[in-house]
């Protein structure tokens, strides 16, 4: 399939169940005129998540290329590449007997910074060495999920917002980690997000939920606490979710304002996965209005 649009030669190839596309043929070494820049861009907010093929990227390139979608967001981890800090790495092999990235990284559903009160607009990750089996990526529409939702959830949730707990869910999530000390706990207090959240860019609606919320604000805690796991299991459904199975040189762009993710594991005695990412900067998650 040629795409007449694109000056180079790229392709676009939609995927998955309604949401997803492919990108064939982007050639990083070379300069992006503007106008092919432009119907990436489109297209990400159209698909939601892109997956880019044998881009053989380096990091001065998967910069450059996300910046150009919006400033950068430097992961407050240790493991980010030492001369790229906007480049963060999710590996679990040691050099000179450390580790030289973030191991298990992202392993529940979540958009990244859903915990923060500005949450990430979108990441860019970069598949460099890919397990033969195992470590797929999961990505869930949430745009879908909003528009299936029952009314009577539709109506539970409108005008409300979720309580985001970094605190009250970080030994659910990192069990085998030290508890958050109180300077940690000062750093990341809870937030509060609307459950409906308009896209900026689109204006369509999505639930907006994912695994640091914990409770509704303004309802009793149990209340709220039942209500987000009904909505949490409703999100995961198979209908809205596309599995994507990682080639060498693969990226993926996804856009966090309507999209939930998680990784798969992979077996981390037998196997290498080598993954850089980047971040991009969000904005305040807005309210969506009533229908
Ligand atoms: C992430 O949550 O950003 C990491 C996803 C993955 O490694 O598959």
């Amino acid at each position: 399939m040629n795409s007449p649009n694109f000056a180079t030669g790229i392709e676009l190839k939609p995927i998955g169940q309604g949401f997803g596309c492919e990108v064939i043929g982007l050639d990083l070494s070379a300069p992006l005129p503007e106008s092919d820049f432009a119907r990436i861009r489109q297209a990400w907010y159209d698909h939601s998540f892109l997956v880019f093929r044998d881009l053989g990227m380096n990091p001065e390139q998967h910069i450059a290329f996300t910046r150009r979608l919006g400033p950068l967001h430097i992961m407050e981890r240790e493991f980010n590449l030492p001369d790229h800090p906007e480049v963060m790495v999710i590996a679990k092999e040691e050099r000179d007997g450390k580790p030289y990235g973030s191991r298990r990284v992202g392993l529940g559903w979540h958009s990244d910074g859903e915990d923060k009160r500005i949450p990430n607009a979108g990441s860019l990750l970069y598949g460099l060495t890919i397990p033969p089996e195992g470590g797929d990526t999961m990505f869930a529409d949430m745009y879908a999920a909003y528009a299936a939702l029952p009314q009577r959830l539709k109506r539970a949730i409108q005008g409300r917002r979720a309580r985001f707990s970094r605190i009250d869910m970080h030994h659910v999530h990192y069990p085998d980690l030290p508890a958050l000390t109180e300077a940690q706990k000062r750093d990341r207090p809870d937030v509060f997000h609307p459950l409906v959240r308009q896209h900026p860019r689109t204006g369509r609606s999505s639930l907006f939920v994912g695994r640091w919320a914990r409770d509704v604000e303004g309802k009793p805690s149990e209340e709220g606490r039942v209500l987000m796991e009904e909505l949490f299991a409703f999100a995961q459904n198979e209908a809205f979710t596309y599995r994507h199975r990682w080639r060498q040189n693969d990226a993926v762009l996804w856009d966090n304002r309507c999209m939930l993710h998680r990784a798969m594991g992979y077996d981390e005695e037998r196997y290498v996965r080598h993954m850089h990412r980047t971040t991009i900067e969000g904005d305040v998650p807005r309210m969506a209005a009533p229908e």
